[in-house]
């Protein structure tokens, strides 16, 4: 018995450490193994836990047959041939709800200040090729895929999920890395596969994948199974490409170093884009959104604090902006007068909220960059 679950543990980690290497004829041997023994186990015990192997045991000759139709993306060995993504069609109307999904978002890019360059990129990557697919198709560019978004918490990754979505007039789904992990367990494996046949099902839908690096974290204590799980999410999500419909998969995160080489090997995200911190057009448009229509004091000169709040990330200047405006109405209160929010107002919360990014943390941010993208 303990020998079958040694055998079996053995095969599940050599698989996984073949789809780690791109090498398809390994993952698919060690998987087929894990299979093996897996219905071996069921056949020695009994009840619930004999279910629970058999589960098993197909769950791995499935990752089998996925990655013969699916080759392992710039590996070797590989039996290519057959068309991919040839599943059953689950019922979708059971997948909405327990996920976030919303209808087409209402931020739009005009939301978005400044950040010229990601949204340029963002528009020649993601937005033209969808809005005009043939066009793009006859100059050999793919509409859809998978774009990463990385960079420090708080300067309109998610924000600028919901604006591509806007502007594609696509439906937004949106799940959380360590959410799918949770997730796939038990009952909710079912959900989340009616999730993604639904997005697939829309012609042109945006998946959004936040921290993605709680999908997949590089060198996690979680089980090999968890990781088959979820490098089986990531399969299911693509074999798109041969589909009518376009879904494009937005993933994001802060730690893009976290992230295991197998979520990068599954060619799922192609393009990367750091978004980093507001630049000085885009502070400027955050202060003028938040200061808006706001009772100033005379000769409030905003100029001086997108000069100041060079360095603040997005988040922090609606924190410090909505601070000041705590400290004026307090102030109204007490002396029983109309609120102005002044210069002080600024300052002191200026003081007291320090910038949530550090030099060191960006510096991390362009490590990776070189390292991992050149
Ligand atoms: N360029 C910007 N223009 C307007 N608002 C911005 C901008 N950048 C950040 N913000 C503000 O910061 C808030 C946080 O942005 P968002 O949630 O999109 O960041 P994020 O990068 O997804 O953060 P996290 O990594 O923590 O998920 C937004 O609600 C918005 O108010
Ligand atoms: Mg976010």
């Amino acid at each position: 018995m303990s020998f079958l679950l040694d055998k079996k543990l053995e095969h599940e980690k050599q698989c996984e450490a073949a789809i780690r290497d791109s090498n398809t004829a390994n993952a698919i041997f060690h998987a087929a193994k894990a299979a093996e023994f897996a219905y071996a186990l069921a056949a020695q015990t009994a009840g619930h836990i004999a279910t629970r192997y058999t589960e098993d045991a197909e769950g791995w000759l499935e990752i089998a047959e996925k990655l013969k139709r699916q080759p392992l993306k710039g590996g070797q060995g590989g039996t290519s041939g057959g068309k991919p993504g040839a599943e059953p069609a689950d019922s979708p109307s059971s997948a909405d709800a327990d996920w976030l999904v919303t209808e087409i978002p209402s931020v739009t890019f005009d939301m978005i200040a400044g950040m010229t360059e990601a949204k340029k990129t963002i528009f020649e990557m993601v937005v033209y090729p969808l809005q005009n697919i043939e066009k793009a198709k006859k100059l050999g560019l793919k509409a859809g895929g998978g774009v990463l978004l990385y960079g420090p918490p708080g300067n309109g990754k998610t924000t600028l999920g919901k604006a591509i979505a806007h502007e594609l007039q696509a439906p937004f789904y949106y799940a959380s890395g360590a959410q799918i992990r949770s997730k796939w367990h038990g009952e909710s494996e079912q959900r989340l596969r009616s999730l993604i046949q639904t997005a697939k099902s829309q012609p042109v839908a945006v998946l959004f994948l936040d921290d993605v690096d709680g999908l997949l974290p590089k060198r996690s204590g979680q089980s090999v199974v968890d990781n088959r799980i979820v490098v089986q999410f990531l399969s299911d999500v693509g074999g798109f490409e041969e589909s009518q419909n376009v879904l494009l998969i937005l993933g994001a995160t802060n730690k893009p170093w976290d992230i295991d080489e197998a979520v990068f090997r599954t060619g799922r995200f192609d393009e990367k884009i750091f978004i980093g911190l507001p630049d000085e057009p885009a502070r400027r448009g955050i202060l003028q959104m938040h200061l808006k229509g706001l009772p100033l004091q005379e000769g409030f000169d905003t100029a001086a604090w997108v000069g100041k709040l060079n360095g603040y990330t997005g988040s922090d200047i609606v924190g410090v902006v909505n601070a000041a405006k705590r400290a004026a109405l307090g102030r109204s209160i007490r002396d029983n007068a109309d609120p102005l929010l002044t210069m002080g107002d600024l300052e002191s919360a200026f003081r007291n909220i320090p910038s949530s990014c550090t030099d060191k943390l960006l510096q991390q941010y362009e490590t990776f960059r070189q390292l991992r993208f050149g």
